[in-house]
């Protein structure tokens, strides 16, 4: 017999046919560091050779322009009418961040109208040949998630979640809306995971242990690594330093893990 299905994205519109893999990070919760692992991993995986542009699928709140220490860009166009997109760091990104007239102008839109600003970035970016589409996703489990997940083929969604229970609350909702997607889930990162006291160096556990691990497990996904709450990661995001490129060797070493682990669960050395 024949079913209906509502909203499935078994197969998906492919409005990125330059992008050899998408790869969406999300989380169920704000401020857990979707940008601050999107920023890294895209620069992590430029470092190992890949061709990589990060799409800030964040309209409400585009942190990535200031993490790139490029808040003070504006999109130029090409002369065949498309947009060019930042570049720093070795990868290409496009946000609405760039597009409003100052960096901190609140843009105030239906969604509908976020979502095909984020359609036009799509298609209207000259990204070039890319190896990786990153995209760093807004909070939640909204209209943008879900339009990303029709429109595009995505290879492997990320989430980000700290080890508390609030936190981890909310990644269930998220790896479920997921699986009901069909977008497969490359796999679980803990932010924040301990915190490291710059003066001592000693680790307290704030936000609780062992909370992303528990979740990987329950639901049979990776964990692709751990990031610790560090003075370092911070400052880096506030002055467009990002830790994989500029920081010590110890927060660079965090986020590359991640992206080798990511690499290897996709299949690709
Ligand atoms: N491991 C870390 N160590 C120190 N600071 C961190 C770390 N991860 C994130 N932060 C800081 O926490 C804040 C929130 O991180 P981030 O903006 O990446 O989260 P987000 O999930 O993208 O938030 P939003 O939901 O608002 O988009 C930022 O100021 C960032 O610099
Ligand atoms: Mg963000």
């Amino acid at each position: 017999m024949k079913q209906v299905s509502y909203g499935t994205t078994a197969k998906p519109n492919n409005r990125a046919r330059y992008a050899k893999h998408i790869i969406a990070v999300t989380s169920g919760k704000g401020g857990v560091g979707k940008s601050t692992v999107s920023v890294n991993l895209s620069i992590a995986l430029a470092q190992l050779g890949h061709r990589v542009g990060l799409l800030d699928a964040d309209v409400y709140g585009p942190d990535t322009p200031r993490m790139l220490q490029i808040e003070n860009e504006r999109v130029q166009w090409s002369d065949h009418n498309q947009m060019i997109p930042s570049e720093n760091f070795g990868i290409k990104i496009m946000s609405v961040g760039l597009t409003t007239p100052t960096p901190d102008t609140p843009l105030v839109w239906r969604s509908s109208v976020a979502v095909s600003a984020l359609m036009q970035f799509l298609e209207e970016t000259a990204w070039g040949e890319l190896d990786f589409l990153v995209i760093d996703m807004p909070p939640g489990t909204g209209d943008i998630q879900l339009t990303m997940a029709e429109e595009l083929p995505i290879t492997a969604a990320i989430i980000v979640t700290t080890p508390q229970q609030i936190s981890l609350d909310d990644v269930s909702r998220a790896i479920m809306m997921l699986k009901e997607t069909g977008i497969r889930i490359g796999g679980l990162v803990e932010n924040m995971s301990y915190f490291i006291a710059p003066d001592t160096g000693a680790e307290y556990a704030i936000f609780g242990e062992g909370g992303g691990k528990y979740t990987a497990t329950k639901y049979n996904i990776p964990l692709l690594g751990k990031v610790p709450l560090t003075m370092g990661i911070r400052k880096g995001s506030d002055r467009g330093r990002p830790s994989v490129a500029l920081g010590s060797e110890d927060e660079k070493n965090y986020f590359r893990d991640i992206a080798k682990s990511l690499l290897v669960e996709i299949g690709i050395d």
